[in-house]
């Protein structure tokens, strides 16, 4: 089904969680890659690229994402010990992540007068006034803070998942793969 029903994740959210999770962890990965370049290499030029473009395409999703989200029905919630709340915290600060993190990117980029090409196939102009020494702040906030965070809070949020499959034995992990069916068909 696509939609979201009281037990379960519909297709279209399904998809979007892990759509996501590779995109995101690709960005990660990218990043990391391109350390074993040196400055000025093609190499390390293309991992650079393909990072922005995954990024950015986490920036473009997370909207649609957020718009299906917040008009659809959710899966009833389980555990006890505060999980619950604790979940939908790390879950909003999760949403808040995907798109801060990128848009610092893209804010560094402007400042710092660089288009952002997505794939080669198009790219963001610029049209904020370049100011080098704020874009370099920004960097920071970028790769030191804000990229940082999303990745604690993705372990965390990954324990949550394998803390009610090994403990709770509930179904909320299951229930957000791709081909779990649920008990109510
Ligand atoms: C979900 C999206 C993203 C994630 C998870 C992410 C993650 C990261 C991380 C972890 C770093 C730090 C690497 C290090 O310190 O060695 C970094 C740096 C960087 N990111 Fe992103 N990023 C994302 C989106 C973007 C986007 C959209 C752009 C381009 C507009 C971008 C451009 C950069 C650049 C240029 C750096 C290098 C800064 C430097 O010179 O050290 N990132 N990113
Ligand atoms: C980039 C990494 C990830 C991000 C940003 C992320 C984000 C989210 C968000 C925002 C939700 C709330 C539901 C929604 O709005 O779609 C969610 C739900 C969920 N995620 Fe992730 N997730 C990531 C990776 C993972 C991984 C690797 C697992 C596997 C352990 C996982 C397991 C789950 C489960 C089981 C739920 C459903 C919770 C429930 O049914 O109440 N996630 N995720």
């Amino acid at each position: 089904m696509m939609k979201n029903t009281d037990s379960r994740w519909g297709w279209v959210a399904k998809s979007f969680h892990w759509i996501m999770f590779f995109l995101i962890v690709g960005a990660f990965v990218a990043i990391d890659q391109r350390e074993l370049y040196e400055r000025g290499t093609a190499e390390r030029d293309w991992w650079m690229t393909l990072h922005r473009s995954l990024g950015l395409s986490v920036f473009f999703l997370v909207w649609l994402r957020l718009g299906w989200r917040l008009t659809q029905t959710t899966p009833q919630n389980f555990g006890g010990y505060g999980m619950a709340k604790m979940a939908s915290i790390g879950h909003a600060l999760l949403y808040l992540l995907m798109i801060l993190v990128p848009l610092s990117a893209l804010l560094m980029s402007q400042l710092g007068g660089r288009p952002v090409s997505w794939f080669g196939l198009f790219e963001i102009p610029v049209w904020l006034e370049t100011n080098r020494e704020l874009a370099g702040q920004i960097k920071d906030i970028h790769a030191d803070i804000l990229a940082p965070a999303l990745f604690v809070l993705i372990l965390l949020h990954i324990a949550g998942g394998i803390w009610h499959h090994v403990v709770d034995r509930d179904d909320v992990l299951k229930r957000m793969l791709p081909f779990w069916r649920g008990k109510d068909l």
